[in-house]
């Protein structure tokens, strides 16, 4: 089999990592003898937004549709396309349209990586985050009213669904599951979001019910965040709304070194739309055009989409490349090197 991925760089550091990726998923493919068709695309740009008032063509969805993944750098920048439009009117659209509604996000202490967390070792921070990813509090429903009075008013809603809240429950409960501690994390904050919350909550005891080798613990999203930094090694897999998801896959890789190294899956589980799989982080434009920017997120986020296409042997010598040359260098600025994107990337590529 053939698999079709889109290549989708977007701005910034998106098009500087972007190169590294391909290059480690040939060298792997190469070596496993997996046939990857890539269609590269430029649009889903802010470039593509100042050339034709458009973040992405009006038949994105028939283009995207046959791929059978999505390899996607980041969009955002320059300041001139403000970050809503960037966003809603490209990542959003694919997680949405394509009902990706699992965000999964490993999260994981290196050796050869200085912990910002003092006397942390490897093995005492690896968990994953598991975000829902089309609805909560990410939504546009709502809008301003007396706009620009001093009685201006403004609604936004978060929306919960059952079908919603339990598909990605299940499939947090099923994966702590397969894990060694078998442990999940309900993030919540049915204390001062008094409605939704206490019915999140009342999900994961419900579909829980199917899963009674799993042990739950539902912790607020505040003490939640202050135990990543305090705890970490308490985790196994964390289940959480689009909000809270967010917030805590930035925090976690933050406390592992570098956000630099995060991964991300924007899984749609049944297969019947192309999932789509890219770094944490942004554009970057701090660092932009100086090919400084660590390409191990996007890296890895290539292993991840491997993994999901069933090629875990492919996705496990990737992983063992980024792990030896995160030891033996060479780092890029953000991990205390001096190492340009593409040395790094070379060095992972040549290891495979
Ligand atoms: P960001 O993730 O782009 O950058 C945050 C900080 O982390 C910066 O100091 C940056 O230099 C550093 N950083 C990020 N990736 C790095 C890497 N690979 N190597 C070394 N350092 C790295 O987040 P920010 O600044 O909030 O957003 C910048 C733009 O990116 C905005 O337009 C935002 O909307 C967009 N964005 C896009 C995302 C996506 O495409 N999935 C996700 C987050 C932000
Ligand atoms: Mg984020």
């Amino acid at each position: 089999k053939t698999y079709k991925i889109a290549a989708i760089a977007g701005d910034g550091i998106g098009k500087e990592v972007m190169p590294e990726g391909l290059r480690v998923l040939d060298a792997v493919s190469r070596r496993f003898g997996i046939h990857l068709a890539f269609t590269p695309i430029d649009w889903a740009s802010c470039d593509h937004y100042q050339k034709t008032g458009q973040m992405m063509p009006d038949d994105w969805r028939e283009q995207l549709q046959p791929m059978d993944a999505i390899y996607f750098g980041a969009v955002g920048w320059p300041a001139t396309v403000p970050d809503h439009i960037s966003l809603w009117g490209s990542l959003l659209k694919f997680r949405r349209e394509f009902d990706q509604y699992i965000n999964l996000r490993p999260v994981r202490l290196f050796e050869g990586v200085p912990c910002p967390l003092a006397g942390r070792k490897p093995g005492d921070i690896d968990y994953l985050v598991v975000r829902e990813n089309t609805e909560g509090e990410y939504t546009n429903l709502g809008g301003v009213m007396y706009a620009g009075t001093d009685r201006e008013i403004v609604i936004q809603e978060s929306v919960y669904s059952r079908f919603g809240a339990d598909r990605v429950l299940k499939y947090a409960f099923e994966l702590s599951q397969q894990r060694a501690r078998k442990h999940l994390t309900v993030a919540t904050k049915s204390n001062g979001i008094a409605i939704a919350m206490p019915w999140w909550d009342g999900r994961a005891d419900e579909v829980g019910k199917a899963y009674p080798t799993v042990t739950v613990d539902k912790q607020h999203i505040d003490i939640l965040s202050a135990r990543f930094v305090l705890q970490p090694d308490r985790f196994d897999v964390v289940v959480a709304s689009n909000l809270f998801g967010d917030i805590l896959s930035d925090l976690g890789p933050a406390t592992t070194g570098t956000i630099g190294l995060a991964p991300s899956a924007n899984l749609n589980p049944e297969r019947k739309f192309p999932s789509l799989f890219e770094p944490v982080h942004g554009s970057a434009p701090d660092i932009a055009g100086r090919n400084i920017a660590n390409p191990v997120a996007m890296i890895w986020s290539g292993a991840l989409m491997l993994q999901f296409l069933g090629h875990t042997d492919a996705h496990d010598a990737i992983l063992r490349a980024i792990e030896r040359t995160l030891i033996e260098g060479p780092r890029t600025p953000d991990l205390g090197g001096t190492a340009t994107t593409t040395d790094m990337g070379r060095a992972i590529a040549e290891l495979i």
